[in-house]
């Protein structure tokens, strides 16, 4: 089969650590047809969307570690029609390109798309969670998303001694803060800082009730089809309460425990019905701080700390997601035979 990543620049990634790049890496292994491009290289040609392509060379022998394929991949260029593909998978970082989403909208019928655009769309910031239904925040932390100074100062004074503030779009564990109330005299600015633009817009941030054990770390599940497939415990540095990689965090192993596990079952059958196939998401302490949905990362730490290759899972799924919609097509045409001749 034929597939497309929409994705960061190829010469931007870390190839030891990037979870994109293992998955291309099994797709050619495999023998697929295997095509990279960015959502700015979406082009719409007399009413069809086509990406200028960078199509990886067929070779023989395929390197088996991620550097070597990194370094050692060739690639030539072509103009080619989305629709021609068997899957998109979408692995862009944040913030969401919505351009983006408009070229695909015409060609999401005919190609398997991962993850689904209208999911993609709901679920790009951390809002998703925050409106997630459960009354009794039993595994949501309480939550409140505004651009309203005078209704957050007045939940900091009111409630607990540690809050988080991050603001609604970021990543990384850019931004994410742990405010104490004994810094009440910073909170007027750093809310200036966090929702007035230069410019004159505003941005909404995210203000939730700090996790007990956060600085034991938080989880990461990947979760392919609703089902965990992974996990791995990232503990923050010493000098940062933040759990991120990219914030200095370290990767552990870890088991899933029993309230992690009702987690998953309780939220994965909604990640599916959004078309929300693979995804990660971080818990702490059996409560769910995020779905990231964009280009969930994790693949590469897993593998290391269990020798395994979790990316194995995931193509398998594309792999049967692909023939699943071959077979309807054929069932399809036959059937449209059987009436037409009739
Ligand atoms: N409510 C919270 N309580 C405690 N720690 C938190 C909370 N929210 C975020 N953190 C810490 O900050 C990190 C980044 O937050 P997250 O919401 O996952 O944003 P990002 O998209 O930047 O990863 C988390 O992995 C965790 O270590
Ligand atoms: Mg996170």
């Amino acid at each position: 089969m034929n597939v497309c990543f929409i994705m960061y620049p190829w010469n931007e990634m870390n190839p030891e650590d990037d979870s994109t790049l293992a998955m291309i890496h099994e797709f050619v292994k495999r023998g697929h047809g295997l095509a990279i491009t960015t959502p700015a290289n979406l082009t719409i040609r007399d009413s069809v969307a086509y990406a200028f392509c960078r199509c990886v060379t067929r070779k023989d022998k395929i390197p088996g570690s991620l550097k070597a394929f990194h370094a050692k991949t060739e690639f030539y260029d072509e103009m080619l029609p989305l629709a021609g593909f068997d899957v998109i998978i979408l692995r862009s970082n944040p913030p969401l390109d919505m351009i983006m989403l408009n070229f695909l909208d015409s060609v999401k019928d005919d190609v398997f798309i991962m993850n689904d655009l209208d999911g993609i769309r709901r679920a790009n910031n951390k809002m998703y969670t925050a409106v997630f239904e459960d009354e009794d925040n039993e595994f949501i932390p309480r939550t409140h998303v505004t651009k309203n100074k005078e209704y957050l100062k007045k939940i900091i004074k009111e409630g607990p001694e540690k809050m988080i503030l991050k603001p609604l779009n970021g990543y990384g564990g850019s931004g994410v803060i742990l405010l104490e109330k004994s810094a009440m005299k910073s909170i007027n600015s750093l809310l200036d800082f966090y929702i007035d633009n230069k410019d004159g817009t505003s941005n909404y941030v995210i203000l939730q009730e700090y996790i007990e054990g956060a600085d034991q770390g938080d989880v990461r599940v990947l979760m392919l089809n609703g089902k965990p497939i992974g996990a791995m415990r990232r503990v923050p540095g010493e000098e940062d309460h933040r759990s991120n990689v990219s914030a200095g965090g370290t990767v552990v192993k870890h088991i899933l425990t029993n309230e992690e596990k009702e987690l998953c079952r309780r939220i994965g059958p909604k990640l599916v019905k959004d078309g929300l196939y693979f995804v990660g998401i971080d818990v702490i302490n059996g409560m769910l701080v995020e779905v990231n949905v964009m280009s969930p990362g994790g693949i590469t730490y897993m593998n290391r700390v269990y020798k395994t290759r979790v990316q194995e899972k995931v193509i398998d799924f594309v792999e049967d997601k692909v023939v699943e919609r071959v077979n309807a097509f054929e069932r399809r045409k036959k059937l449209r035979k059987h009436v037409d001749e009739a």
